[in-house]
């Protein structure tokens, strides 16, 4: 079936005198295919009144962070920022960009920016040439484009204070089709007649440029491999979506209600494994696998970033401690084993992503084992090693999370559900083995979590750091019940 491109956006409005185009610009979005939110500045608003916005997007405006209106369930910029596809800033005066540069949250459309992915914020300076050309709003302008948000710049023509110059806010047409490229960047359109960016354009392209943050061109994925991706992405139902918000707004709705912390993970220790191991064959060789590490330091880094005191143990990898995180190197599944287990009685949670060898050599040789002593087929005997999670899931004691992971490739919520039995853990985070955007080595992961009430959450293929939220979010609601 035929059908138009939908999508979640939040449009910021911010102090600018084009504030009063925002009325058309969130009805031309809504016509191509938006479900628009909006945010205003407290100057936005002396140019265009919020309750215009208000009823032509049907919801609240947040101006004020402490608004009633948009606290309904607490975290609402967190919960608003996650569910927009795209955060678009049109206008946005030079005040405004200057405090998204340097992460100011003094406005509920600046809190709510920074908690936006920066490659999911869109930013259309307007202004006059003056303030534009400054040195200081060009720095502000550099500063976001390294972070990766994409500024689309001023169009050249007639300013409100009746000079003509570079500051103009681009025709709304020119920011829908930016949008709406953004947009199908990452999804496949599947209405090429109705697309509003196939109607006949009355903008030159030049006005809705949108300059790309500089990182270098081997980054960027090439399209076919970003329509592989969409097409293979399960689907997530709407009322899936509508259903997991509702829970997440519920909980967090109840730890307000009992009087607990919103901020979870303060004071919690959290202990992590990553990489491979390394089992001694002799003082040469060894047994060892793919594993890179990148999922287990992503899950340092974020829970580090959430204020969690983090114990990163880790096999032989190529990767930086991530800020913040205390890190243990070890080499053999032996010697994880015993750096992890001292941890059994005072962490808080575990989550085991470490690829640990589930044999090794009964015997270490000292040397090298020449050729001559093994001759045309050699057998070495193996050994299991201790393993690690199991250990943890019979010393648990009380109010400690227990993640593990598994990587299967075939039947994942069975083998998934069953070793999270066996190894008495909360959570398995299972990734299927052998596929595309999944597993060791990449950047990204394909995930399912599932928890020992036997409930399984599919993910589409995400970055690995994508992952890590998720993952951390759902030991997050352990801590709540
Ligand atoms: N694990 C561990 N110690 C081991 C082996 C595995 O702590 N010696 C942990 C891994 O870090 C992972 C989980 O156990 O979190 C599952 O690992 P996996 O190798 O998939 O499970 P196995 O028990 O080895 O099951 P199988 O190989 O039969 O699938």
């Amino acid at each position: 079936m035929i059908q138009q491109q939908r999508f979640n956006l939040l449009l910021g409005v911010s102090g600018s005198i084009a504030a009063y185009k925002a009325a058309q610009l969130a009805r031309d979005l809504m016509r191509a295919g938006g479900e628009v939110r909006a945010v205003m500045t407290p100057s936005a608003v002396q140019f265009l009144p919020a309750l215009t916005l208000e009823n032509l997007t049907r919801y609240p405006v947040a101006v004020g962070m402490f608004d009633a209106a948009v606290q309904s369930g607490g975290s609402w910029h967190i919960h608003l920022a996650r569910w927009c596809d795209v955060m678009l800033i049109a206008p946005c005066s030079a005040a405004t960009l200057g405090k998204l540069a340097n992460g100011i949250c003094d406005t509920a459309l600046t809190t709510l920016a920074l908690a936006v992915p920066p490659a999911s914020l869109l930013v259309a300076p307007a202004m006059d040439t003056e303030m534009w050309t400054h040195p200081a709003t060009q720095r502000n302008v550099d500063i976001l484009r390294s972070y990766g948000v994409r500024i689309i710049p001023p169009a050249h023509g007639d300013l409100a204070s009746g000079f003509t110059g570079e500051g103009r806010l681009p025709e709304l047409s020119a920011l829908v089709e930016v949008v709406l490229s953004v947009i199908g960047e990452t999804t496949v359109q599947h209405n090429p007649e109705q697309h509003p960016a196939n109607e006949p354009q009355q903008h030159s392209r030049e006005q809705a440029q949108v300059q790309e943050p500089q990182t270098p061109p081997e980054q960027q994925p090439a399209p076919e491999e970003e329509v592989r991706r969409a097409v293979e992405r399960p689907d997530e139902t709407l009322q899936d979506a509508i259903d997991a918000r509702k829970f997440d707004v519920e909980l967090e709705f109840e730890a307000l209600k009992s009087g607990k912390t919103l901020n979870t993970w303060k004071g919690k220790t959290v202990v992590i494994t990553a990489g491979p191991t390394y089992e001694k064959i002799d003082d040469v060789r060894f047994i060892g696998n793919y594993s890179s590490g990148k999922m287990g330091f992503a899950l340092a880094e974020q829970a580090a970033q959430l204020g969690a005191k983090v114990q990163l143990i880790s096999g032989p990898v190529a990767l930086a401690t991530p800020h913040g995180v205390e890190r243990t190197n070890v080499e053999s599944a032996q010697q994880m084993y015993d750096a992890v287990m001292p941890h059994a009685d005072t962490a808080d949670v575990f989550i085991l992503a470490a690829a640990v060898a589930d044999y090794a050599p009964a015997k270490k040789h000292d040397g090298k084992i020449k050729k001559s002593d093994t001759g045309e087929t050699m057998t070495i005997e193996l050994q299991q090693t201790p393993d690690i999670l199991a250990a943890l899931g019979r010393a648990r004691r009380s109010g400690q999370v227990l993640v593990g992971f598994a990587l299967e490739s075939e039947q994942v919520q069975e083998y998934g559900r069953e070793k999270l039995q066996r190894k008495n853990c909360d959570m398995i985070v299972a990734n299927a083995a052998g596929k595309p955007d999944s597993g060791f080595g990449g950047d990204n992961n394909t995930i399912s979590i599932i928890t020992k009430d036997g409930s399984m959450r599919s993910f589409p293929p995400m970055s690995k750091h994508e992952c890590a939220r998720e993952i951390l979010g759902a030991v997050e609601r352990f801590f709540a019940t």
